[in-house]
């Protein structure tokens, strides 16, 4: 599996999965743009490709700051050049009690995980139509498909995700333009330490960043619509859609699918 010929951008990808998709697609021949809010932490993972051979360049983005993103863009356009790949990566949560979490700390989940991913693929998606291969690639989660008591908010803007990103790779299919894929990437809990202290529910384990980052490039590799981890997550839809909505939130309760973030500590306990 190789990436040569991409230029990729990847938004937060100072550090998590964000980073080890920069540091893999590097070391598969792409030239990787990392974004990061801090300039620092781009730098530091530009500087880990550049020694294992690679080639990436460092550049301060943050998402939730809509205006300066298409500045950015044009920066980019005439230092670098266009990208044939976007990695909507950036994502953040603040687990709780609604209510308990302010409302400032809400609409910043919003603005970055939903906002910020819009208004990235709305600056670049040219430059992927104009690439004889283009790819957009949107960081989701398996929270996607289900309600998410204690990380309402989180949920919310992942559905929103999915929505936007299933929208506009059937509109670009309408609309002929075949050159440029998109897949959603919906994983379940990932050993980050983004939502460190949960209780995972039965049959699907914390998962790995190695694998999730494994499965992320196969799947885009393979131009699939969809990457869903652990596969168990994928019988969540089909549950949903089949069961009475009651029965479907006792097995919800029961498997731990919707106790999962009662015990959410996050980065910063
Ligand atoms: N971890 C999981 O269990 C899990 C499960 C499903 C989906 N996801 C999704 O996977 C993506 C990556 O998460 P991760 O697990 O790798 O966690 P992570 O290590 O916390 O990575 C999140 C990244 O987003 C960056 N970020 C936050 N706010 C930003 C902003 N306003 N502008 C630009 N970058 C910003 C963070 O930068 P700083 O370091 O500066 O904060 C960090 O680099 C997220 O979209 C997340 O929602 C994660």
């Amino acid at each position: 599996m190789r990436f040569s010929g991409h230029r990729v951008l990847i938004t937060g990808a100072g550090a998590g999965i964000g980073r080890l998709m920069a540091e893999r697609m590097a070391g598969r021949g792409a030239e990787v743009i990392v974004t990061a809010r801090r300039i620092d932490a781009a730098r530091e993972v530009v500087k880990h490709i550049a020694n294992a051979g690679g080639t990436a360049h460092a550049y301060t983005l943050d998402v939730g700051k809509i205006s300066s993103i298409a500045t950015l863009r044009d920066k980019i356009h005439e230092e670098v050049g266009p990208l044939t790949m976007l990695i909507n990566n950036a994502g953040v949560v603040f687990g709780g009690e609604f209510e308990q979490v302010s409302l400032d700390q809400h609409l910043q989940t919003f603005k970055v995980n939903s906002e910020g991913l819009m208004a990235c693929t709305h600056a670049f998606l040219d430059d992927l139509i104009q690439a004889q291969h283009g790819h957009l690639v949107n960081i989701a989660s398996a929270s996607a498909f289900i309600g998410l008591p204690y990380g309402s908010s989180y949920a919310a803007s992942k559905w929103a995700v999915v929505g936007f990103s299933e929208s506009l790779r059937l509109e670009l299919a309408e609309r002929g333009l075949r050159n440029v894929k998109v897949t959603t990437v919906c994983p379940s809990y990932i050993a980050t330490g983004m939502f460190k202290g949960v209780k995972t529910p039965l049959f699907s384990p914390m998962l790995t960043p190695d694998k999730v980052v494994s499965s992320i490039l196969k799947g885009i590799a393979a131009g699939e619509p969809f990457v869903i981890e652990p596969p168990m997550a994928r019988s969540v839809e089909l549950l949903k859609g089949v069961l009475p909505r009651r029965l479907w939130d006792q097995v919800a309760k029961y498997t731990g699918v919707s106790t999962s973030m009662y015990s959410w500590k996050g980065k910063h306990d």
